[in-house]
């Protein structure tokens, strides 16, 4: 999955928002984030209780278990379909690509000079993009959490860790395929010689302890809508990384990204094609799980994203993503564009008042979005600065 990126990252000054889910009561979940001046370098002594985040985090409550549980048996009774549907999407163990197929075999003679030939490779590589690189890199090393809020999704957990029932065993071989993305990724990038390998390190230890901020309610509507847009956008993403590895004279780490992109589209045909069932034997609830989502914005994974000295480092990452199109809020935009299609949203019928009130809000998302969009790129313009990347030994980057 992964990849971050707010949706879309400017937008991410303030938001807030609350919720009604069928007949429980109101709760909220609000969250304030700063956009401060870039801080200066700064250490943040090693203690687990003083651990922050880039946020201030007011969580006041958090709706959990917003399916009604009579729901559960839609996805019992999707147990087969999920099986004949879904697991036909993940690949072979044995066909499988592996990072070493890609990587200097450290047992070869001739290893240290495949290193330098990475080295080479990589040397006419810029900063801004280095900055994207690890960012998507960091964002797939924080795997242990998604695989841990999918498992807290209503219905399809994995109950004892090796169900074999289909969801489960799509949870663990999804799990299984994402790992290889920022094995593969990490240890390029560490032989590259370009980074500050324990900034990066410190980076995914503190994202893994931070967690992520999803707005599922544990309920699988949500979660498989929030996968779906995840899945894409990672797989715009990472394509965009390679088209630029390329183009920055690097067709290995091209070849990589692209790997990556490709594993991310399967599983997006996978999330969007539950989603789509989802619409077939239950619109309604779908209906308004998609339109809540969307109202709500979806954040992306590494949110929390901290390495110890930069408080805005998810934003400036995002920023810089941003201005060289490596993901930017029109993709977002064409991201929803793309799902109401999909998923045949302006077509579907027989809603109720709500599910029809829901479905006229996110076929006009697409529109709102573009606007918010050309306003914020105009707010962009004017903020720009330079800002140090732990990362990249604290050299400046423009965001
Ligand atoms: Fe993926
Ligand atoms: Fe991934």
């Amino acid at each position: 999955m992964p990849l971050s990126l707010s949706f879309p990252p400017h937008n991410l000054s303030c938001f807030s928002s609350s919720l009604v889910f069928g007949a429980r009561k109101t709760k909220s979940l609000k969250i304030l984030m700063t956009l401060s001046p870039p801080p200066k370098p700064r250490e943040v002594k090693n203690d687990m209780r003083k651990q922050r985040s880039p946020l201030e985090i007011e969580i006041k409550e958090v709706m959990t278990h917003s399916m009604h549980p009579e729901k559960l048996e839609i996805f019992k009774s999707l147990e087969k379909w999920a099986e004949d549907n879904i697991l036909t999407l993940l690949k072979p163990v044995e066909s499988s690509w592996q990072p070493q197929d890609f990587l200097p075999d450290p047992s070869a003679e001739g290893f240290f000079d495949s290193v330098k030939e990475i080295r080479d490779q990589t040397a006419g590589i810029p900063d801004d993009y280095y900055v994207c690189l690890v960012g998507n890199m960091i964002t797939e090393e924080a795997l242990p959490t998604y695989q841990s809020v999918f498992n807290t999704f209503d219905g399809v957990r994995d109950q004892t860790g090796a169900s074999r029932s289909s969801w489960a065993r799509w949870t663990r071989m999804w799990s299984a395929e994402e790992n290889r993305h920022g094995d593969i990724l990490n240890k390029y990038l560490y032989l590259s010689g370009r980074l500050d390998m324990r900034q990066i390190e410190k980076t995914i230890q503190y994202l893994i302890g931070s967690g992520m901020i999803i707005g599922a309610e544990n309920n699988p509507y949500r979660g498989f809508i929030y996968t779906s847009f995840q899945e894409r956008a990672t797989f715009i993403s990472h394509g965009n990384t390679a088209r630029h590895a390329k183009d920055h004279g690097d067709p290995l780490l091209a070849k990589i990204c692209g790997l990556i992109a490709a594993d991310e589209k399967r599983h997006e045909a996978a999330y969007s094609k539950v989603v789509e069932k989802l619409f077939e034997i239950d619109p309604d609830t779908t209906m308004m799980a998609l339109a809540d989502m969307m109202k709500k914005r979806i954040t992306m994974p590494a949110l929390l994203m901290f390495d110890g000295r930069d408080d805005n480092l998810f934003n400036h990452y995002s920023s810089v993503a941003q201005r060289i199109g490596v993901y930017t809020a029109k993709d977002y935009g064409d991201i929803v564009e793309f799902f109401v299609k999909r998923w045949n949203v302006e077509e579907i019928t027989g809603f109720s008042g709500e599910g029809r009130r829901a479905q006229d809000y996110v076929c006009g998302l697409p529109q709102k979005i573009r606007r918010m969009d050309e306003r914020a790129q105009e707010r962009r313009v004017k903020q720009s600065q330079m800002v140090p990347f732990s990362w990249i030994f604290n050299r400046s980057v423009l965001v």
